[in-house]
């Protein structure tokens, strides 16, 4: 598919984001076309999850200028925040199911976003829970559909977080280390998993990662960070792991965590 001739769904120049005194990420460039699965590194305390936690209302831009599914995030209407949610489909680390609800109400869940405060005992729509379904078929666990969150393993958990960020129909998912929690084997299949999505379903991907070679193999794009600077960015396959080892250089600490 000819996706990256076609508009980026977000684009931010020049990003900055700080706390008070402290500078957390000055001058990030990033864009996400449909189709396309991008990659964000960078040793702990980069600002990975703060470029992500941006993206969606939740840090404090300073400067430069963030598009998000047609949304101005540095310059949001009344009650625009609330769309901008709805259209960013986001999985982390931690899956963060409820975990004594079963697969399927999980699922549901992410209809809540666009549906406002909704009233839980009149159930959800018939038409949604045979979304619910077909979108726990399309992940591979729908014959766990009633059992609860919790009685799964991370990474059916994760397949699950997963189906209810689609479950909201999504411009954008962010994923924050998604596989950290995982083996190596359920850590490949989760990132085939959304790399399908990016390419099938157009919806672009941006996927925060600890370990390399992962991010060489599932990703089209890189964005490296180091200490909130944005040091590399460009076409995975132009990068390789030494290329990369600038992210890490004085990083000692963290060697094991990507060189897994
Ligand atoms: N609410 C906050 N107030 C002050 N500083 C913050 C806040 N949130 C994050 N930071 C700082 O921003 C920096 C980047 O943090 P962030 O969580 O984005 O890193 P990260 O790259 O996601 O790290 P990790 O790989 O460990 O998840 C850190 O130095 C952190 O202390
Ligand atoms: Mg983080």
């Amino acid at each position: 598919m000819d996706a990256l001739t076609r508009l980026p769904l977000v684009t931010v120049r020049g990003l900055r984001v700080a706390y008070d005194e402290t500078t957390v990420l000055d001058g990030v460039d990033l864009d996400l076309h449909p189709g396309e699965m991008v990659a964000l590194l960078g040793a702990s305390g980069s600002g990975k999850s703060t470029l992500m936690r941006s993206l969606t209302g939740f840090a404090p831009i300073t400067g430069g200028t963030a598009r998000v599914a047609g949304h101005d995030v540095t310059n949001l209407r009344r009650g625009e925040l609330r769309q901008l949610r709805a259209g960013v489909g986001q999985v982390f680390q931690q899956f963060n199911l409820i975990p004594r609800l079963s697969v399927l109400t999980n699922v549901l869940t992410g209809t809540l976003h666009s549906a406002g405060p909704i009233n839980l005992v009149g159930g959800f729509r018939s038409e949604h829970r045979k979304r619910a379904m077909e979108l726990l078929d399309r992940v591979g666990i729908a014959h766990k559909a009633k059992d609860p969150a919790r009685s799964l393993s991370g990474g059916q958990q994760q397949r699950v977080a997963i189906a209810r960020a689609l479950m909201q129909q999504p411009r954008v998912i962010l994923a924050d280390e998604p596989v950290a929690s995982l083996d190596p084997k359920l850590a490949d299949s989760v990132l085939e998993l959304l790399r399908d999505i990016a390419t099938r379903d157009g919806i672009p991907v941006l996927v925060s990662l600890h370990v390399l070679p992962l991010a060489l193999r599932h990703t089209d794009r890189i964005i490296g960070l180091r200490h909130g600077e944005m040091l590399v960015s460009a076409p995975t396959g132009a990068l390789d792991a030494d290329k990369l080892s600038v992210l890490y250089d004085d990083e000692e600490a963290h060697d094991d965590d990507h060189r897994a």
